[in-house]
């Protein structure tokens, strides 16, 4: 399963992206607001410091200005995703821009119906949102294992993203469920790499190191 970032913050995607496990990067406005900077700036130092799909959402509400934000967006290089909300309109875009070879990543899907049609439209991506499921009392996890059965019985290629992820359960239920990528926030990919008993153990060893002598040190 490839791993996103779900954050515009630069600190955060350079630190994440040093770590090795970062496949891409997704954002949303939300996330673009808290940076107070300039969009398409933002954007483009991801795209410098990360090499995989970064996505960009748009934010017209017709298809002509999706499309429009799409392409103005797409020539900031090969690997722009240009996020698209689950909507009338936004299948449309969704379509034209498969068209013209551009990423779209369908987001805000919060059912199998707009799994299926986001991929039948054409979406490089779909973003089921899981965290927001669970808080109105739904099993998020379930909308991506029914949308891995529905592609996987009509072999479409969409990609499935698990977003809107909470707590490090929910990217292993991700990886079980065999979804593509799990996006997740800067502090969920750092709770995933913690386990107290690898603190404790990395003591000890180090204790029972300085038990030798210099000489029985030196390598
Ligand atoms: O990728 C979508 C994600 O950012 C939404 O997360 O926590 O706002 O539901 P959240």
């Amino acid at each position: 399963m490839k791993i996103f970032l779900d954050t515009a913050n630069i600190e955060q995607i350079k630190e994440a992206a040093e770590l090795g496990v970062i496949d891409g990067v997704t954002t949303n406005p939300t996330l673009i607001a808290r940076e107070k900077r300039n969009f398409v700036d933002l954007v483009r130092e991801i795209y410098e410091i990360v090499d995989g799909p970064i996505s960009a959402e748009v934010v017209s509400l017709e298809a002509s200005g999706m499309i429009d934000e799409a392409q103005r967006l797409a020539k900031l290089g090969k690997n722009i995703a240009i996020k698209i909300p689950m909507t009338e309109e936004g299948l449309k875009a969704v379509k034209a821009l498969s068209f013209e070879g551009i990423m779209t990543n369908v987001t805000l899907c919060f059912s199998p119906a707009q799994g299926l049609l986001a991929a039948k439209a054409g979406a490089t991506f779909l973003s089921p949102f899981i965290g927001r499921l669970d808080d109105v009392s739904h099993e998020g996890m379930n909308l991506v294992r029914t949308i891995k059965q529905i592609y996987a019985n009509y072999g479409y290629k969409t990609q499935i993203i698990v977003a809107s992820i909470r707590h490090p359960l929910h990217v292993l239920e991700a990886a079980t469920a065999g979804a593509d990528i799990a996006t997740v926030p800067f502090d969920v990919l750092k709770k995933l790499l913690k386990h107290p008993l690898t603190d404790i153990g990395i003591d000890r060893f180090l204790q029972d190191w300085q038990k030798l002598t210099d000489k029985e040190k030196a390598f």
